[in-house]
């Protein structure tokens, strides 16, 4: 009886241990993938240890400079979720004119990509973790329950679709009993009166809308946003003038909004991570340009390029500015015999 005892001490003291090494294990490797996002991602700008003008793109970077992550005094005054949500945000077109409203509170400096249609929100967590480490402070969000909750929002979402579906169907088939009533009263065919239960139908679609939300909500924890999202062929043909119009937004979207200009170089001007673009429009083709902006991870997964979050308007916009430049081949510097007066 008593070594039975025992045994089973001995089994529950091996799995609660066995259970903080899995939870220790998950936090060592969620510590390694964020380092490793980091330097991926965000080193060329931020330097590996988050010190300015330590990253190779820094110096080529318009105004305002990448921001010094080591540093505690600025660093500690932001919450996690305040990372959080400067990484994984929508960008705002910055443009003075005909830009969107910005608030107080709005991060809205373009060059400074976003990355939540590119990471899963997980990894971005892991890099908020990471970044936490550069300036000697240690995330306190507690990432294991935003999943649960993710869970938990799903199955309420689902519970109250359920509700609202079976409010319409029983509003349904009282509207059309009636109907068949009145029909035999009658002797002659009758409509169902949809506007009997239009307000139930009017629910049950809001219902599957956050339905639909919480479910891409979930997805998006552990999996990529743009992971097997292939992008339709876009329909590029535009008039003439109503191309030029296009590409000047796209100019503006290009500099105040995506900050396209924070990693590639036109005319000598801008960042050094992706390609210099001043030739683009003669190498590329519209149509490839257009899916590349949309999802550049879908025809390379390991792209440094974060795919921005471009609208299909913005995207064309976009294109049509990008196709556009075509600036002539650099021409080897000749130096003309100075000529006498
Ligand atoms: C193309 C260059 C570039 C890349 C890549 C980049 N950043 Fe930034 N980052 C910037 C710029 C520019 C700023 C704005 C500095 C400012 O506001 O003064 C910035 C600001 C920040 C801030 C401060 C936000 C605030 O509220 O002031 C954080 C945090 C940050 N970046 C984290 C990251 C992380 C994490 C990554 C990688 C996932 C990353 N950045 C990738 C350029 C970049
Ligand atoms: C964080 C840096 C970054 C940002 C922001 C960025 N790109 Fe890129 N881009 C790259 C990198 C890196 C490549 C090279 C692709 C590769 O090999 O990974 C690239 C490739 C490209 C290409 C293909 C170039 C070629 O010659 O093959 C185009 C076109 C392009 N980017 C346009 C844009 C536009 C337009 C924007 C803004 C909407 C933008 N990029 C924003 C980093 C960036």
């Amino acid at each position: 009886m008593k070594a039975a005892r025992l045994g089973v001490i001995g089994l529950v003291v091996g799995v609660v241990g066995a259970a903080t090494l899995i939870t220790a294990g998950c936090a060592n490797e969620q510590e390694k993938r964020g380092h490793e996002l980091y330097t991926h991602y965000c080193s060329d700008c931020h330097g590996e240890s988050g010190k300015q003008n330590q990253g190779f793109n820094w110096s080529a970077m318009p105004d305002p400079k990448p921001k010094d992550l080591s540093n505690k005094a600025e660093m500690g005054t932001f919450k996690d979720e305040d990372l959080f949500s400067t990484i994984s945000r929508d960008m705002l077109d910055t443009s003075e004119e005909g830009g969107d409203p910005i608030g107080d509170d709005d991060f809205a400096v373009p060059t400074m990509p976003t990355f939540k249609y590119t990471l899963s929100e997980d990894e971005i967590w892991a890099i908020v973790g990471h970044v936490r480490t550069l300036h000697g402070m240690k995330m306190e969000f507690n990432v294991a329950a935003r999943k649960i909750s993710l869970e938990e929002g799903l199955k309420a979402a689902q519970a109250k679709f359920e509700q609202t579906k079976q409010a319409y169907e029983a509003a349904e088939k009282k509207a059309s009993d009636e109907a068949e009533r009145k029909s035999e009263q009658l002797k002659k065919d009758v409509d169902i009166d949809e506007s009997a239960y239009a307000a139930e139908q009017a629910a049950m679609g809001q219902a599957k809308k956050e339905m639909d939300a919480a479910q891409v909500a979930l997805n998006n924890f552990s999996t990529r946003p743009g992971k097997g999202v292939s992008i339709p062929r876009p329909d590029l043909t535009v008039k003439p003038a109503e191309a030029a119009k296009l590409a000047d937004r796209g100019k503006r979207l290009y500099e105040n909004k995506y900050g396209c200009n924070g990693c590639h170089n036109l005319a000598g001007e801008g960042g050094k991570i992706g390609p210099t673009l001043d030739r683009a429009g003669f190498r590329l083709n519209a149509t490839w340009i257009y899916r590349w902006l949309k999802n550049p991870q879908a025809m390379d997964v390991h792209t440094r390029m974060p795919a921005l979050g471009l609208s299909d308007a913005d995207a064309k916009a976009v294109t049509m500015y990008v196709a556009t430049l075509r600036a002539p081949k650099a021409e080897p510097v000749v130096q003309k015999p100075t000529e006498k007066p």
